[in-house]
C-alpha cells in the first residue's frame, strides 16, 4: 500500500490508475468502515481510502481534538484489507489558508436532524468531500448509511453539481448486541458501552411497530424518547422521515427511516433504520 501526503502526489499516482473507488474516512478504523474497503474492491480496480480528520465539520466545543488518531493501526488495516493508497495530507495541504473563503453549501436539510444540533457540520462535510473527490477524482465513493443524512446530502450535491462520482451507500456495521459501531464508542465507559445497544433497540421497536402498520409517528417517537430518557440519555431527536427526500413522513408512507441522535454522558450516539413496507 501506498502511503500519499501531497495533493501533487494524489494526483499524479490517479493519472496513471485506471478505475478508482474511494472511501473517505476520519480514521481510528472499525468494522464497519472496512466494510465499506470491501465494497469499494468490489467496484474498482485499485481502492484509495483517505484519512483526514476534518475541523471544519467539528463545532465549537466538539471533539475536534480529542478525535481518536490511530495512524498506525489504521494502516495495518488498510494494508491487510488489499487498499492500493492511503491519501493521508496534514491540515496545511487541505486547508493552507485556515478559513477558505468557498464553501459547499447545503440545502436547508442541513440545519434539520444532526443539522439542528450541529450548525455549519455539513457545510463542513460537503466542502471537504469536495476538495476530496477533486483531488481523488474517482469513479466511484462509498458511504456508510450509519450516516444518513450525510450520505443523502452527498447523493444530493453530487445530482445538483453534476459529479460525475457514483454514490454507492453500504449498510450499517453492528457490534453483535446491537449497536452501530462508530470511532466514538471508544469514548463510553464500560458502564455506558452496556447501557448503548438501548438506543438501536427502541429503533428496532419502531421498525417492529411500523411492519405491523403502525402509522402514530410521534407517539412510536415519544415512547423512544421516554424509554432513553429514562435510563439517562439526553435525547437529540428521535423522527420517522421519508427515505428518499427525508422530508417529514406523513401517515402511511411506504418507505421510511428512523433516525436518532441521543447522548450518553460526553457521548453522543447516532443511529438510524430503514423500514419499506409493501
Ligand atoms: P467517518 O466517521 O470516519 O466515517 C467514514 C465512513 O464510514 C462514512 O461514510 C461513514 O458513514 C462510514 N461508517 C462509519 N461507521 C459505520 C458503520 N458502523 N457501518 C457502516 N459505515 C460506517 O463520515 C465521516 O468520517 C466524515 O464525515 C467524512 C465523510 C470522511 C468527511 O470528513
Amino acid at each position: 500500500m501506498e502511503i500519499i501526503r501531497t495533493i501533487a502526489d494524489m494526483r499524479a499516482w490517479r493519472k496513471t490508475a485506471g478505475r478508482v473507488a474511494f472511501v473517505p474516512t476520519m480514521g481510528n478504523l472499525h468494522a464497519g468502515h472496512l466494510a465499506l474497503v470491501r465494497e469499494a474492491r468490489q467496484q474498482a480496480s485499485k481502492v484509495v481510502v483517505s484519512i483526514f480528520v476534518n475541523r471544519l465539520q467539528f463545532g465549537q466545543g466538539e471533539d475536534f481534538g480529542a478525535y481518536p488518531r490511530t495512524f498506525e493501526a489504521d494502516s495495518q488495516k488498510l494494508i491487510d484489507a488489499g487498499v492500493d493508497v492511503l491519501f493521508f495530507p496534514d491540515e496545511q495541504a487541505l486547508y493552507p489558508r485556515v478559513k477558505q473563503d468557498f464553501n459547499v453549501e447545503p440545502p436547508h436539510i442541513q440545519n434539520e436532524l444532526c443539522g439542528a444540533f450541529r450548525p455549519g457540520h455539513f457545510r463542513g462535510v460537503a466542502t471537504v468531500v469536495t476538495k476530496l473527490f477533486n483531488i481523488v477524482e474517482p469513479d466511484v465513493a462509498c458511504f456508510g448509511k450509519k450516516d444518513f443524512q450525510q450520505l443523502h446530502i452527498i447523493r444530493a450535491m453530487v445530482a445538483d453539481l453534476d459529479v460525475d462520482i457514483e454514490i454507492k451507500g453500504v449498510d450499517t456495521g453492528r457490534a453483535e448486541d446491537g449497536l452501530a459501531l462508530s470511532s466514538r464508542n471508544g469514548y463510553l465507559s464500560p458502564a455506558e458501552r452496556a447501557e448503548a445497544p438501548r438506543l438501536f433497540h427502541n429503533l428496532d421497536a419502531i421498525r417492529q411497530r411500523l411492519l405491523a402498520g403502525d402509522s402514530d409517528y410521534a407517539g412510536m417517537e415519544q415512547a423512544a424518547r421516554q424509554d432513553l430518557e429514562a435510563h439517562g440519555w439526553q435525547v437529540d431527536y428521535i423522527e420517522v422521515r421519508q427515505a428518499d427526500t427525508l422530508e417529514i413522513a406523513h401517515a402511511g408512507e411506504r418507505h421510511v427511516v428512523v433516525l436518532a441522535a441521543a447522548r450518553l454522558g460526553k457521548t453522543r450516539l447516532i443511529d438510524n433504520v430503514d423500514v419499506r413496507r409493501d
